[in-house]
């Protein structure tokens, strides 16, 4: 069976982009222009690259309308489903609105504001033949306390601490995910974190101590864009490697 009717694809898109603030008072965060294209085109072409064509994405309430309008104009070829976020209430209670869409199946998740050049179609089709749970990609960075952060040895990670003053390592789990069908499960057992989110962290450590979650270092340029730092970031990537969403297939 081809990898489109075997594995699901999210985007999550929600929050309110408070830390782009001056570019998110008139438009949705993922419209944000980056390069050449609006923020969501490159998650989207990660998804889109796996294989993947049938997509949930969850925004906010505030300009959810005009992400639904850019994405079915511009993506007649996509099969999108769209599920509103009316409070933030952190990444995995946006997971848990895709619930009804994706049920029993396996998902790829990835966050509306991550940019990565790696094609991850191998990891895809391994995620569907082995029996871990969930697939984690990390990356090395000079800046760990912003991000989950994994611990690991020979291979396999021990734990995850969501933005530690602390961190343990200097391995960032980034914003893509392969999950299996227990997901929802897992979510229903979260409680809030301490700054009242529903966290993807703790989900990612239910597998952990499952011993069920397998981890992938990300190969070439990996950057989240939701700061403005970040968005700088990635704008000086795009223009000296000339990476281009739309024509890395
Ligand atoms: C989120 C996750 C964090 C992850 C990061 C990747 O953080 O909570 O674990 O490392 O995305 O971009 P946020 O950027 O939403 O604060």
């Amino acid at each position: 069976m081809a990898i489109e009717d075997r594995l699901k694809g999210i985007i999550l898109a929600g929050g309110t982009g408070s830390r782009l603030k001056q570019n998110t008072e008139v438009q949705n965060k993922h419209l944000v222009r980056v390069g050449k294209y609006p923020m969501i085109e490159y998650p989207l072409a990660t998804l889109a690259k796996l294989g993947v064509n049938d997509i949930t994405v969850v925004t906010g309430a505030e300009h959810a309308g005009s992400i639904m309008n850019y994405l079915t104009r511009r993506h007649p070829e996509i099969d999108f489903t769209y599920k509103v976020q009316k409070e933030a209430g952190g990444i995995a209670q946006a997971l848990a609105l895709t619930r009804n869409v994706v049920e029993g199946h396996k998902i790829a998740v990835i966050l509306g504001d991550n940019i990565y050049e790696e094609d991850f179609r191998l990891y895809a089709s391994g995620f569907l033949q082995k029996n871990e749970g969930c697939q984690l990609f990390l990356k090395r960075v000079p800046d760990p306390h912003r991000f989950g952060v994994a611990e690991v040895r020979d291979g396999r990670v021990f734990s995850i601490e969501e933005k530690p003053t602390h961190p343990k390592s200097n391995l960032a789990v980034t914003g893509l995910y392969f999950f299996d069908a227990s997901v929802f499960d897992k979510i229903g057992q979260l409680k809030p974190s301490a700054r009242g989110e529903y966290e993807i962290t703790d989900v990612n450590n239910m597998y952990v101590h499952e011993d069920r979650a397998c981890v992938a270092l990300v190969d070439g340029f990996w950057s989240d864009a939701g700061t403005l730092p970040s968005l700088d970031h990635c704008e000086e990537w795009l223009r000296e490697s000339g990476y281009d969403p739309l024509r890395a297939k």
